[in-house]
């Protein structure tokens, strides 16, 4: 079946995602277009979005993209820059003015298409400081914005004959109260798309796909554990007789307590053990591993290890003749805004040249590469897979490999660490909050660019003053800073000191077990769904002279992993994971990630 679409001009940063995801919710596919895609790339999709940008402007210079689409017939709709190339296209001007950020009213105007069975008044959330001083003729002013009591001629135009419309505001974020239904308007009502999208009909369109491009060879598919390659191995199940169904499972030592043992019992369950063939390469990881501590040496050494054991085992097993399959992901292989840059971005363990090859003779079958994480889980349910693996948080490559930090002893940069200090109770001069800047460093993002400096660990009367907003006024005064973390014993940091510490065995399982009870209370308290990534880090400092881990817990909100905000827990959970987490071996202190990304990254190196 061939299904209506909506093309998403991506003209970078985030918005390009958001909306597609958005639409999609409604059951309409829609994807992600390039500014420097040609005008016949456009011409089978029923709709055309503009989408805003963090970089461009639409004031003065020409924007590089085909203008020919103007010539299709498709509806046209424009957020922010794209509105505003929208207008600067049909004659209208386009020029610096007054910024507006965040909420606004819109009051609407007329009785546009695009705003039916809306209010005359709707929230909507602005960032701009480019308006549409002059609208082109043919056009209506169909809304227009009041933020802080000053109204915006052309917040929102349109020209129903020419089926184009731009809003000044972003109705893909969730701000934009009724942002939806504007999408819908727009996708559903004008444009004429089927609302077909639903991850029913994925399964079986897929499986038919999955029957047609292996006719009758075998696949051959890596399982971690993780959604990504459970989902993809359900459908491969679903398509093919279970013989053609190969998988393998690589133990790295680095996974939470028991997965193995659990991915191994769960495909039992679906009838694909006898073609699962394990691997134990534990021991090889922590040979490879043993004494570094430079966070991406580490990295490198994990990749590296899993390249070769899969290279050695795929030797072994006779797989001539089969196919390959990945559970590849949407977002894994469209670039967009912040992830285009060259100095952040990561090949793609599923893109790596020899796979790249195959994938152009035919030989790889991605079934998953259409889809976004949320559609994957919904798949999985369609598929029948259970709630506890559909809902699995996403867990990195490295594992716990990257959550155990490690260290030669020294103090590093001490110099910069005692003035750092001093700005740090400067800051918190006026509040009853402590402070100790920690001897350790972690992996953060500032402008877009990796950062690695120290943690902060505050505890104290934290009264009215809420952490999140302590840790931003630190952000922001102190130097050499990038995250926060509180206390949970309250009692505080007198002294900490780094030790010689690297991947041991004894340190993994130990991380493992405060890991799993992390993982058990995640559950019993229901929130596995709604906090997006839980990681529980090891940081290898004695504090006020005993035990040898600061346990941090980085519980996050976030929908992809490029942002991610803090998630607040309970006292009585908090206070839960505390007692339980001290009663392990080692345990110097527990305390609680309060960053946000930026300025920490969700990971600690
Ligand atoms: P950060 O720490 O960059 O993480 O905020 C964003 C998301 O990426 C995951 N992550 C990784 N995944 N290999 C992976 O497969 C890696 O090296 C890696 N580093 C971070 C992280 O868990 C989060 O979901």
């Amino acid at each position: 079946m061939k299904h209506d679409g909506i093309a998403v001009v991506d003209f970078g940063g985030q918005y390009a995602h958001l909306i597609v995801t958005k639409i999609r919710r409604l059951n309409v596919y829609a994807e992600i277009l390039q500014p420097e895609d040609p005008v016949e790339r456009f011409q089978s999709y029923k709709g055309i979005i503009l989408s805003g940008s963090p970089s461009l402007s639409a004031f003065g210079e020409d924007s590089a993209y085909d203008k020919r689409i103007y010539d299709l017939p498709a509806p046209i709709l424009g957020f922010c820059f794209g509105h505003q190339e929208i207008a600067k296209h049909y004659g209208g001007r386009v020029e610096h003015m007054q910024r507006e950020y965040g909420p606004a009213a819109l009051q609407i105007r007329g009785s546009s298409p695009i705003f039916a069975g809306l209010n005359r008044e709707e929230t909507v959330w602005m960032s701009h400081g480019d308006t549409v001083t002059v609208r082109p003729v043919n056009f209506e002013e169909i809304g227009v914005s009041v933020t802080g009591g000053i109204a915006h001629a052309n917040a929102a135009i349109g020209s129903n004959s020419l089926r184009r419309y731009g809003f000044q505001f972003h109705p893909e974020v969730d701000d934009t109260i009724h942002g939806q239904e504007m999408l819908r308007n727009f996708c559903v009502n004008i444009c004429g798309c089927r609302a077909d999208w639903t991850m029913q009909n994925y399964a079986v369109e897929a499986a038919e796909r999955i029957r047609l491009q292996s006719a009758g060879r075998p696949v051959f598919l890596l399982v971690s554990g993780g959604v990504d390659s459970t989902v993809c191995a359900a459908l491969l199940r679903r398509a093919l007789e279970p013989d053609n169904v190969r998988l393998l499972h690589i133990d790295n030592g680095l996974m939470r307590k028991n997965e193995s043992a659990g991915v191994i019992e769960e495909f039992q369950r679906r009838g694909l053990s006898n073609n699962l063939h394990f691997v134990d390469a534990s021991n090889k990881f922590l040979e490879a591993l043993a004494g570094q501590i430079e966070p991406e040496k580490k990295r490198t050494i994990i990749g590296d290890t899993f390249l070769s054991v899969f290279h050695e085992t795929v030797e072994q097993l006779d797989l001539s003749g089969c196919l390959l399959a990945q559970g590849t992901i949407y977002p894994d292989t469209i670039e967009t805004g912040g992830t285009k840059r060259a100095d952040v971005i990561k090949t793609h363990h599923n893109r790596v040249p020899a796979v790249q090859r195959m994938i152009e003779q035919g030989l790889v079958i991605e079934p998953l590469v259409e889809l976004y994480k949320v559609e994957v889980r919904e798949l999985g349910e369609a598929l029948g897979l259970p709630e506890e693996i559909v809902w699995r948080h996403p867990f990195p490559g490295p594992g716990l490999g990257i959550r155990l930090l490690c260290s030669d002893g020294n103090v590093i940069d001490a110099g910069q660490l005692s003035n750092s200090q001093s700005a740090l109770e400067e800051a918190l001069a006026n509040s009853a909050v402590r402070g100790r800047i920690l001897p350790v460093r972690s992996v953060g993002v500032k402008a877009d660019l990796r950062s690695y400096e120290h943690p902060v660990m505050l505890w104290g009367d934290f009264g009215k003053d809420d952490p999140e907003l302590v840790a931003a006024r630190i952000f922001q005064r102190v130097p050499g800073v990038n995250r926060c973390v509180v206390d949970l014993s309250g009692n505080g940091v007198q002294n900490a000191r780094p030790l010689v510490a690297s991947v041991t065995r004894e340190r993994l399982d130990n991380l493992r077990e405060a890991d799993a009870v992390v993982m058990e209370l995640l559950h019993r308290y229901e929130l596995n769904r709604k906090i997006w990534q839980f990681p529980t880090v090891f940081v290898p400092l004695e504090i006020n002279g005993s035990g040898k881990e600061l346990v941090v817990l980085r519980p996050v909100l976030s929908e992809r992993g490029m942002t991610a905000r803090p998630a607040r827990l309970p006292q009585e959970i908090l206070a839960g994971l505390n007692t339980r987490i001290r009663q392990l071996p080692d345990i110097s202190g527990v305390a609680i990630d309060i960053t946000s990304k930026p300025p920490g990254t969700i990971e600690w190196e």
